[in-house]
């Protein structure tokens, strides 16, 4: 079965409690549920969860297996009933303790839970006072794998009725462990051993460590990315290195924007836990002489047009990576080769992060946000919209059934070629991992000079805005 939900901050109890009005209500009840990681893994890394919950008198054992959707929770689960009594629970916790589970943390909450019947589908609503976290709402539907497009939809609907706003994407036993843990206040360090000082509590005590690289400059784009490390893990290390191996020497190194003060206050207010800001003396001392090597990758599209820019990259997101020890990094889908690029690195490294990947944050009229957007004046503000019209546009004829590159490509060139100041680099429909000509999923890709700024922007085809 699949488990659908979402969950979000409440303030007003009563107010809430009265939009379920015309729901069942069931009897409240109060759960305590003890996590456990697996003998060979940590859940909080795989993105799954095992508990024993005991609702007054009876207990289930429960299994989350790893999220299918990031709009709402979507996950497989596996819920089966363990016989009823404390003293039984407490026979199973030290059942699976023996067996080499470790436990990881208890969340006791009491419950108050609503059900309804929509489309067929039995919907549940939880007010849930949390011990030591605060009290939250739940909207879940438990649905047959194949209904999971449906069910995702009603329960997006009904939390839009339900005027629940302020979306929480961690878990329960997340809240209460980062509570526990946190590292409290932002802190920002500049040399990899003071970094690792700061990390090793919380790499001792098993917490999530979650990462975003970037160059600064920071804006929405990479606050979506901070908000999702947020959301998913216990610690939130930032970097901010604009890295001059990736830029080529005719390129805007020198007059990158750098904005640390006001990249801080972003950090602080969305909660970044740690920003890592190494020097560039201390990334490549005198006599740095290994760099990775990308491949093909390197020296299509971007690579093409920028030579040694990917190999720049995956050289410092190889060394960044090696400073950290995240458990997950971030990335976004803005930079679509590049994620190619972090994808094969890790792959090929056998790096153990895993890789989560951020849709690009747009502004209102589709310009994806990028530090490099600051150089445009007005004009050329308005004319940069033209990239994701154009991506838009061959986005939409691939799901009309259009599958001739070159003609996908044509659409593109003449979108760009109505704006006479935009001059296009390249743009084209490639597979998304290995840039090659599509096969199954298509990535239309686009890059262009305004002026002397160069922009990039991607779109999964079938994903068109309009
Ligand atoms: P930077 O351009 O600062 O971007 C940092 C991260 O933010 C990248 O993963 C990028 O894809 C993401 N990002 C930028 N604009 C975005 C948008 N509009 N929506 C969603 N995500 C967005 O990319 C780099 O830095 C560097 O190459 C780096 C990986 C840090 C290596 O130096």
């Amino acid at each position: 079965m699949l488990e659908v939900e979402m969950k979000f901050a409440i303030d007003d109890v009563e107010a809430f409690a009265a939009r379920l009005s015309q729901w069942t209500r069931l009897a409240a009840r109060r759960d305590e549920d003890h996590y456990f990681n697996a003998p060979d893994r940590h859940f909080g890394r795989t993105d799954e969860a095992l508990r024993i919950r005991s609702i007054g008198n009876s207990n289930v054992i429960t299994y989350k297996g790893p999220k299918l959707d990031t709009q709402t929770k979507t996950r497989p689960e596996l819920e089966l009933p363990l016989p009823d009594g404390s003293e039984a629970a407490a026979q199973w916790r030290d059942l699976l303790t023996r067996l080499g589970y470790r436990p990881s943390g208890i969340v006791k909450k009491s419950r108050q839970v609503f059900e309804t019947k929509r489309d067929n589908f039995d919907v549940q609503a939880t007010i849930d006072d949390v011990d030591g976290v605060g009290t939250y709402a739940e909207v879940e539907i438990v649905a047959d794998e194949r209904d999971m497009v449906q069910a995702r939809d009603l329960v997006l609907r009904i939390t839009a009725e339900l005027e629940l706003r302020d979306h929480i994407r961690r878990s329960y036993l997340n809240l209460v462990l980062a509570k526990q843990h946190q590292v409290r206040e932002l802190v920002v360090v500049e040399s990899v051993s003071k970094l690792r000082e700061q990390l090793a509590p919380a790499k001792r005590q098993g917490l999530v460590v979650g990462f975003v690289p970037t160059m600064g400059a920071l804006h929405a784009g990479h606050v979506a990315l901070i908000e999702q490390a947020r959301a998913e893990c216990d610690v939130v290390v930032l970097s901010i290195f604009v890295n001059p191996t990736q830029f080529g020497p005719n390129e805007d190194f020198a007059r990158y924007p750098r904005t640390f003060d006001a990249d801080k206050a972003l950090c602080a207010k969305h909660g970044a836990d740690v920003i890592f800001v190494p020097d560039a003396k201390a990334m490549y001392p005198d006599g740095f002489a290994t760099f990775i090597d990308v491949g093909k990758l390197g020296e299509i599209y971007e690579g093409a047009s920028r030579p040694g820019h990917f190999r720049g990259v995956a050289t410092v997101v190889w060394k960044l990576f090696n400073q950290v020890h995240p458990d997950v990094a971030y990335f976004g889908q803005k930079d679509g080769q590049q994620v190619a690029v972090i994808e094969q690195l890790i792959r090929d490294g056998d790096l153990p992060v895993r890789l989560v990947i951020v849709p690009t944050v747009r502004e209102p009229d589709g310009l994806a946000l990028s530090s490099r957007n600051r150089y445009l004046d007005a004009t050329q503000r308005e004319q940069a919209v033209v990239l994701s019209e154009a991506l838009n546009a061959a986005s939409a004829a691939w799901s009309a059934g259009e599958r001739d590159p070159t003609r996908l490509q044509g659409i593109m060139q003449r979108i760009v070629a109505s704006v006479e100041e935009v001059r296009l680099d390249y743009a084209a429909v490639v597979d998304p991992q290995s840039f090659a000509p599509p096969t199954a999923d298509a990535l239309a890709i686009i890059a262009a000079k305004i002026g002397t700024t160069r922009l990039i922007d991607n779109m999964k085809c079938g994903d068109a805005s309009d």
